[in-house]
């Protein structure tokens, strides 16, 4: 493997997906805690999660934080990305709770105790219900929301330098607000059109305030990026996955950058402008200090004239390919090399971090060991190729695994493991994978990192 020094190593989880602990110490309800009750709620909704499972059950990263903390430290990261419940933080997404303010104030210190990087995302899908009932991201007024809650965070939480504002506009925009797999489950056209473009003006107002306020700190956001490809070599068919790229990535990212939206040639889409007001074009400019950069997988489309608006089918990766993960994505390592040099090509004079990268299988324990060479093959290949992409120019900095623990994997529930440690989910009870182990030789052979 090339040398792996020139960039730094971490490991990152999420709030929702690991904290459990959902009612306690004064704790409010966020969308994902309502979507995956069995009750009826604001959301009137029926789990729609696999095997019902709830996140409420999760890691308990709540009472094993400073465990899994030692645990990244052991494995030889120097950087740890996780994110604050908004709901714990402030119960209802405006008043502040201050036992939720003292828990993420620990978390933070015992990170700089043991000479760990801090890396916090300010939203990762877990919206306070309470602001959901007032319209949640479909209402304008959460601009202002999200810039107060992030500007508190920033002023409060005073000893952490790097932040991340919203975590994968495109994933909880598409899963939550238009197919309605991910809370709070709608599946409204304009609804979605509203929350996107709600969603990108927040990161550009929380992006100017914050940097008003403290210079000093470096803020950035994540977004998904997945590598597309056409299924033929017909002209419909790049078309079709010139289009996909425009609806799973680019239009998520590009308004920021000062592209606006690209889906002037859609029609449907671009009634976006529909919730646009006066100005706003020049609001969602923002130039974020990094980008974080997340990618899995390749996805294949091809030309479908009976879909008929867009035009395109997805070719599911179970219908081209064996070599899946237990999210039934292709393993391409190629494809981190293109998303990362398609990001580079932008010519943003800002660097890149690779906020999240991974792989779910079905780990099992055997006497006392989880052997997933699989995903060790998975962080080899795809280390191995942000390498040659940082080597063929691109401003690389870090690189985050996803996920330090096996956690909730929404509407996946807990079947896919992505961590690089084992969670037993009945016992709480923690055990390194041989990925982990893997990760602990790869890092301790540089010295710098
Ligand atoms: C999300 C994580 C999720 C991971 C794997 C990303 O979209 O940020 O929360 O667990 O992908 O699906």
């Amino acid at each position: 493997m090339s040398d792996n020094s020139q960039l730094f190593w971490g490991a990152a989880i999420s709030a929702a997906q690991t904290e459990s602990a959902c009612d306690v110490d004064g704790k409010g309800l966020s969308i994902w805690d309502e979507f995956c009750s069995k009750k009826q709620g604001y959301i009137y909704k029926q789990s729609t999660i696999k095997n019902k499972d709830h996140m409420k059950d999760s890691c308990d990263f709540y009472y094993h934080y400073k465990e899994d903390i030692l645990l990244l430290k052991k494995i030889g990261f120097k950087h740890f990305r996780f994110s604050i419940a908004w709901t714990r933080v402030m119960p209802d997404g405006i008043n502040v709770n201050p036992l939720g303010v003292d828990f993420y104030k620990d978390v933070i210190d015992f990170c700089h105790e043991n000479e760990i990087v801090p890396w916090v995302t300010l939203y990762h899908w877990d919206l306070p219900i309470e602001l959901e009932k007032k319209g949640g991201w479909i209402n304008r007024e959460i601009i202002e929301w999200f810039t107060q809650y992030a500007t508190f965070c920033v002023k409060t939480f005073s000893t952490v330098e790097n932040w991340i504002l919203i975590n994968e506009p495109s994933v909880f925009l598409g899963a939550g607000y238009l197919f309605g797999i991910h809370a709070p489950g709608k599946k409204s056209f304009d609804g979605f059109l509203a929350a996107t473009h709600h969603v990108m003006l927040s990161i550009g107002e929380a992006y100017r305030r914050l940097k008003n306020e403290f210079p000093d700190k470096s803020i950035g956001s994540s977004f998904s990026f997945t590598h597309i490809e056409p299924a033929g070599h017909k002209e419909k068919d790049y078309k079709a996955a010139e289009l996909a790229d425009k609806l799973v990535n680019r239009m998520f990212f590009e308004p920021l950058i000062g592209h606006g939206y690209p889906l002037g040639d859609v029609k449907k889409l671009n009634q976006i402008t529909k919730f646009f007001k006066k100005g706003d074009e020049e609001k969602l400019i923002t130039d974020l200090d990094f980008y974080g950069l997340q990618t899995y997988t390749r996805e294949v489309f091809k030309h479908n004239p009976f879909n008929p608006f867009l035009k395109l089918k997805h070719v599911p990766a179970d219908e081209r390919t064996i070599d899946l993960t237990a999210m039934n994505w292709e393993m391409h390592a190629e494809s981190i090399y293109k998303t990362i040099m398609k990001v580079h090509a932008y010519n943003l004079n800002r660097p890149i971090v690779v906020t999240e990268n991974g792989a779910a299988f079905n780990d099992q324990v055997v006497l006392d060991r989880v052997n997933d060479f699989s995903r060790i093959h998975y962080f080899q290949t795809h280390i191995n190729e942000v390498l040659r992409a940082k080597s063929d120019g691109a401003d690389v900095k870090g690189y985050f695994a996803w996920s330090l623990l096996d956690n909730f994997e929404w509407a996946e529930g807990y079947y896919p493991r992505f961590g690089l440690i084992y969670v037993d989910f009945k016992t709480k009870k923690r055990l390194m994978k041989e990925s982990a182990h893997w990760f602990r030789r790869f890092l301790s052979s540089q010295l710098k990192y």
